[in-house]
């Protein structure tokens, strides 16, 4: 059916196509077991304290005010994850501000953290209970004083209604934020938000994602400070700024992070070299053009435990986690494994 609609959707601008999705998806009538597949037991996998139906996961920006997760998890993803969330409500940078690049199967976006605030998604969320694991992405305000401020409201608010927050540190669209990525700055920021776990007597799982452009000579550093910090899972990546000079589309030069095919291998890279220093103490998540079960399944080897997604959602509709599903297993059986979580890091 999406190959019906795709064609319609695409003649629209990206946001207005994504609008409407949203708005779509709120009506979804489909049963979830048409996203269901046969033998999903083997993608079954246990993390951060709870049991994941699958490791394909809906990557946070797609449904940033949680109006469409319970729908987006009966499309057979095994997560969503919601936000970025800022503390007050913000519009985010002048339209246009997402760009499609149909012939490179990439995303361009500056949308600047546009969302409906805290107080009303979290209120959103407590209306609509979650079926499946819901993760809340918090972020600074454009605006803000203290983005370290910012992000330790968005923890206090969240804790006791998600599955995990993480820390985004690595949208390229909000001004200093990538700074957080320097080690002391980092330190600074994770102490604050352990405060506020101990604080509130919660054990609630931290994740950090993490910038694909950082140099290579600052992983040991962050992998290292994670560790010691307790946090719970490192999300490999969020989009690139860079690698624009092989793309084709007439777009390539929109300023804001890139995503999908283009992004694929320089994350996949990013996962093999923290699954080496990360030494199996923090699991990773990977993200950055997951398009098809062979792409999931190199994740995965590099050193991945779950994944997500977003751009080939957009360029493949609602049966694409089903689809990976299918292909994982395929793959999966072809090569005798049982379960996913014996294939994590075999090929790093
Ligand atoms: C339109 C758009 C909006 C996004 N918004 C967010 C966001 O608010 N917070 C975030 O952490 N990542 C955001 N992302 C990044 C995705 O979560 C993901 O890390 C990135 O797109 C790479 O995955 P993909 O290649 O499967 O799209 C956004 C991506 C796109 C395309």
């Amino acid at each position: 059916m999406f190959s019906v609609l795709r064609p319609f959707l695409f003649s629209l601008n990206p946001e207005t196509a994504h609008d409407l999705a949203i708005k779509s998806l709120k009506f979804n009538f489909f049963p979830s077991k048409m996203f269901e597949v046969e033998d999903e037991q083997m993608l079954n996998i246990h993390l951060l304290g709870k049991n994941f139906p699958n490791p394909i996961g809906l990557a946070a920006g797609f449904d940033k005010s949680a109006e469409a997760y319970n729908s987006l998890l009966k499309l057979g993803f095994g997560f969503v994850e919601i936000g970025t969330v800022t503390p007050v409500k913000q519009y985010g940078n002048p339209k246009p501000r997402i760009f499609r690049l149909e012939d490179d199967r990439a995303l361009i976006n500056r949308l600047g953290f546009n969302n409906d605030g805290m107080e009303t998604i979290k209120a959103r969320i407590k209306s609509n209970s979650k079926k499946g694991i819901l993760g809340v992405n918090i972020g600074p305000n454009k605006d803000t004083k203290s983005q370290k401020n910012d992000f330790c409201l968005g923890l206090k608010n969240f804790f006791d209604i998600a599955d995990y927050i993480t820390v985004n540190i690595s949208s390229p669209n909000t001004e200093g934020l990538r700074d957080f990525h320097d080690q002391k700055k980092l330190i600074d920021l994770i102490g604050a938000l352990n405060k506020v776990k101990k604080d509130n007597g919660t054990n609630i799982p931290l994740l950090l994602k993490i910038s694909p452009d950082i140099n290579n000579s600052d992983i040991p550093e962050i992998a290292d400070t994670a560790i010691k910090n307790s946090i719970s899972a490192i999300i490999l990546t969020n989009t690139t700024n860079n690698n624009r000079g092989n793309l084709i589309s007439g777009l390539k030069n929109e300023k804001g992070g890139l995503s999908g095919e283009p992004l694929n291998e320089i994350s996949t890279n990013m996962i093999k070299k923290f699954y080496k220093e990360l030494n199996n103490k923090i699991p990773i998540i990977g993200v950055g053009g997951v398009n098809s079960g062979k792409s999931a399944y190199e994740k995965i080897i590099a050193g991945a435990s779950l994944l997500q997604l977003y751009t080939s959602f957009v360029y493949k509709g609602p049966s694409t986690a089903k689809d990976i599903k299918k292909e994982l297993i395929q793959i999966l059986k072809a090569k005798g494994i049982a379960n996913i979580k014996d294939a994590v890091g075999t090929g790093a």
